[in-house]
């Protein structure tokens, strides 16, 4: 399985897509591996950085522009980020003392497909709708 990126999932920013766009790429990569069944823990644990490293990038970047621009959701949407973020050190945690198993295949899977997408297509794109008002 894999995530594409396509149309209905821009934000109006176009910053804020093509970052999307390199996040996808990344989350590809752990889904491959998770597909694979890869179960070295070196391999493993280069592909979470490598999603990690981004995923704060990103959402700090998103952050950034909350607070230049004093978005009024940004409270929210700051905690759907934290709680990205709690969820997926716990799946990386387990990731890495379990190794791949179906049922924390699914909850990679989960998160890193339906909580996105759900969060891309609503709660960025409110903040890329509002960003277009006000650059
Ligand atoms: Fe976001």
């Amino acid at each position: 399985m894999s995530l594409q990126w396509s149309e209905n999932l821009a934000s109006g920013s176009s910053d804020i897509d093509t970052q999307h766009k390199e996040l996808i790429v990344r989350v590809n990569s752990l889904l491959l591996a998770v597909d694979k069944g890869t179960t070295a823990r070196e391999e493993i644990s280069k592909i979470v950085q490598y999603l990690t490293d981004y995923v704060v990038f990103h959402f700090g970047n998103e952050e950034k522009y909350m607070a230049k621009y004093n978005y009024s959701s940004a409270t929210a949407h700051k905690a759907q980020h934290e709680q990205f973020v709690r969820t997926f050190m716990k799946l990386k945690d387990r990731l890495m003392m379990e190794g791949i198993n179906a049922p924390l295949a699914q909850e990679i899977k989960d998160l890193c497909v339906d909580w996105l997408v759900n969060h891309i297509k609503y709660s960025d794109r409110a903040l890329g709708m509002y960003l277009k008002m006000k650059m």
